[in-house]
């Protein structure tokens, strides 16, 4: 089905009507591994930083990045006047605990790569809604996300925006879905040390952003991948809202792409 004639769905439960964007293109780009996605994705971020060395960068955390990042470090890529918000991090988890998105973060771009500035949501507040009005109003006052890196959950989540996310939906507080527990849970010695809530942008706030580029690799998300391009425009899919923004890049390895025709 056309993304045209997707207009017009009256999404389940909610009274929403998503208009596909008749501007929309997925840039689909098929490459033959993991080392090959990170190396074009690093290209379009390099290119980003180019043309405008003060970019505001969206990024994610997860295996999927972490080649990308490698990447920007071996061209040394210059963040010297750039700024990052980050997707997501767990709630009540310590910074300081290896397995936060901040430790992540500083590992594999904030110390190598020094940006002018880096922003991550504090999942340590105490006061979550206020940190997630800051965490929007950041955004907002540096201008906007240039770009932004998306992985996709194998539940077809972005960021930790889980099935049945409305697609208007802005950074808050959410309960973390048991498929996205198990899978995170290598990062940890046991699934039950999984933290179960995190502060996400939401699907709003992402759909902001002036290019996406989501990634992603290996057979367990292949079905994301072909909802991506074939399915519903359906917040039971949340990776299917891409199809609403005009500028995204999805490149993807063989493994990732082998449902799609
Ligand atoms: P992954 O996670 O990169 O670790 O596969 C992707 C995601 O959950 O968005």
């Amino acid at each position: 089905m056309s993304s045209l004639k997707q207009a017009n769905r009256t999404q389940r439960g909610s009274l929403q009507i998503h208009e596909a964007n008749p501007a929309n293109k997925l840039h689909l780009t098929v490459v033959e591994d993991y080392e090959q996605m990170s190396q074009a994705a690093g290209q379009l971020v390099l290119h980003q930083l180019t043309q405008r060395p003060d970019s505001v960068l969206g990024l994610a955390t997860g295996g999927t990045p972490v080649g990308l990042y490698r990447k920007l470090r071996e061209e040394k890529a210059d963040l010297s006047q750039a700024m990052t918000f980050n997707l997501d991090e767990y709630y009540a988890l310590p910074r300081q605990h290896p397995q936060s998105f901040y430790q992540f973060m500083k590992g594999h771009v904030y110390d190598p790569l020094m940006p002018l500035g880096y922003d991550i949501p504090n999942g340590e507040s105490a006061e979550v809604e206020q940190e997630c009005t800051r965490y929007e109003t950041a955004i907002r006052d540096a201008g906007g996300i240039d770009l932004q890196v998306l992985g996709v959950g194998r539940n077809g989540h972005i960021g930790f925006n889980e099935p049945e996310t409305a697609f208007s939906s802005r950074t808050r507080l959410v309960a973390l879905k048991r498929e996205t527990l198990e899978d995170n849970a290598q990062f940890f010695d046991h699934v039950s040390e999984v933290p179960k809530q995190a502060i996400t942008m939401g699907i709003g706030t992402i759909l902001e952003a002036r290019t996406i580029v989501l990634l992603a690799s290996g057979p367990a998300k292949a079905e994301a991948l072909y909802q991506l391009m074939y399915g519903d425009i359906s917040p039971s899919v949340p990776v299917t809202a891409l199809r609403l923004h005009p500028t995204v890049h999805v490149i993807v390895d063989k493994a990732a792409a082998a449902l799609l025709k």
